[in-house]
């Protein structure tokens, strides 16, 4: 029933959603398969792309998957170790080097290629690897370099590209007019994939794996268990209950604003748990983020699990996982950054059957799926939230005390940002109330506080980000009101790192 479609064979990349979902964005549908999958090249697969990895092409631990593709007439695309492997198979030779390229490289197109249509002589783009291309086949022509280094090449026959640099991430100036390139020109696929088709999709996938059967939701009011509630309750209408846990870890008059929206506005089963003592004192003396995030996923289920017994009985329990959820929390072939707590925590023994009709979108394509929807924009457009809430934003022990800190802070870093019309150019925006504490002086007494950082970052996707240049009238007026209004915090700090290498949230 697709329409043309591009296929992304996966080795592992941090990425390989990013790849999915630009091409999504091109209108032209696409599906990740594991590397060690058949392919199946239907009339309607137009192009493969071959994605990075974490592995090295030359190392025995390498990545085998079925390299017949190569003999297909179907035009290929391989991105970093995607490349490496086809430089590999056509007999070049691909080493480990001492200086690897991480972050920004300029690349100097050396000769016009159809790939490179439109581009610059010389681009900014994003790399990422330690082992690089060192000669390619006599049948291959280098496309471009970056300080001498391989950085794109093709086959001279056949429409067989790679590029070392990854087009698919935002700071690649202009990966998507590659990516179009390639899937336009080169695949001459046809746009006819939109995100209306996914929800329709999505609700006769839900209703068809449900049936009959109850679900159980875990709703948090964030903006990815809100439209999965919502999709979910297009799909299924009476068999959905929302639990709503309230954990005590949520921000300034959250819980009552879910509570509001969910049981009065779409008048669902909502079901609202007060659950703020078992979690603080599950948390008692826990100062290790993975620990913390592990805890309070796993009390969570635990509350999952009782709420539901005395509601009656459920098979499913549905959750907002996104793909970034799964991809920073280890897949088969990526490495875990993040414990995320709709994933990490989960005990094997659950008793549910999961749903996660969300678990290959990321959040923006998420607000689109929203908008499709029809859910009004003040949920719809909110700062992603963590599971985990505000216990990653306070280090160390959670105390109510710091909590009541961290509400405070951020309730003031919220207003002061509206108040200055930046809300919108700002991604997400949010206090860490560190455990570093120092000395201040207030009316002439010496004061021993916490360290409050302002976290502001701009991103599309959440899995790079770049800090916001808040101007520094807004930063000074933030930091004012805190250390006056909010007791027990007397300084702030602005933290300037982006994603790689920081994470947006501390812990
Ligand atoms: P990091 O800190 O990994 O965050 O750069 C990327 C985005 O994900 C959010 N985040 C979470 N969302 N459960 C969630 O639902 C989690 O455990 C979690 N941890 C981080 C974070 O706020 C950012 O938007």
């Amino acid at each position: 029933m697709h329409t043309d479609t591009i296929l992304i064979v996966d080795f592992g990349s941090q990425y390989t959603q990013l790849i999915a979902r630009r091409i999504r964005e091109l209108e032209v549908y696409s599906e990740i398969v594991p590397f060690d999958e058949p392919l199946e090249i239907t009339k309607n697969v137009k192009g493969i792309i071959l994605s990075g990895g974490p592995k090295s092409v030359y190392e025995a631990d390498a990545y085998h998957f079925d390299d017949s593709i190569f003999k297909q007439d179907i035009p290929m695309l391989g991105i970093c170790y995607g490349m490496q492997i086809i430089v590999k198979y056509f007999g070049g030779h691909v080493e480990k080097h001492d200086t690897k390229e991480y972050g920004k490289a300029l690349v100097d197109i050396i000769k016009p290629n159809a790939l490179f249509e439109g581009l610059k002589s010389s681009e900014t783009t994003w790399m990422s690897h330690g082992d690089r291309v060192v000669k390619t086949s006599d049948n291959f022509d280098v496309l471009a370099e970056s300080n001498h280094i391989i950085s794109a090449i093709k086959h001279r026959d056949k429409d067989i590209y790679g590029l070392q640099f990854h087009p698919e991430v935002n700071h690649t100036q202009h990966g998507v007019k590659v990516l179009k390139n390639f899937v336009y020109h080169i695949c001459q696929a046809t746009a006819g994939w939109k995100m209306r088709d996914y929800m329709h999709e999505s609700v006769e996938t839900i209703r068809s794996v449900v049936g009959s059967e109850k679900v159980l939701l875990g709703l948090s009011g964030g903006v990815d268990s809100s439209v999965a509630a919502v999709l979910l309750h297009q799909a299924l209408g009476e068999q959905l209950t929302c639990v709503f846990v309230d954990h005590g870890l949520l921000r300034h008059e959250e819980a009552d604003t879910v509570e509001r929206v969910f049981k009065e506005y779409y008048q669902m089963h909502f079901v609202r748990v007060d659950a703020k003592e078992k979690f603080l004192s599950a948390l008692k003396g826990v100062t290790d983020p993975e620990q913390k995030r592990k805890t309070i996923g796993k009390l969570f289920i635990d509350v999952f699990k009782e709420t539901a017994a005395s509601l009656g009985d459920f098979k499913y329990l549905a959750q907002g996982t996104l793909y970034t959820d799964i991809i920073e929390s280890g897949t088969k072939t990526a490495t875990t950054i993040k414990s995320h707590h709709n994933v990490g925590g989960l005990p094997k023994e659950l008793g549910f059957d999961l749903i996660e009709p969300l678990n290959s979108l990321f959040k923006d394509e998420v607000r689109k799926l929203g908008d499709a929807l029809n859910m009004p924009k003040e949920i719809v457009y909110r700062q992603p939230f963590p599971g985990p809430g505000l216990a990653i934003r306070v280090l160390g022990e959670i105390t109510e005390a710091k909590l009541e800190m961290s509400r405070k802070c951020d309730h003031i870093m919220h207003q002061v940002i509206k108040a200055d019309g930046l809300e919108d150019l700002i991604w997400q925006y949010f206090i860490v109330i560190t455990n570093a504490k120092t000395v201040g002086v207030m009316g002439d007494k010496r004061t021993y506080g916490y360290v409050a950082a302002l976290r502001a970052v701009t991103s599309l996707d959440g899995m790079t980000a770049d800090w916001a240049r808040i101007p520094y009238d807004t930063l000074a007026n933030i930091a004012s009101r805190i250390v006056n209004e909010v007791d027990g915090v007397n300084r702030i700090v602005y933290d300037i790192t982006s994603k790689p290498p920081g994470t947006i949230e501390w812990e």
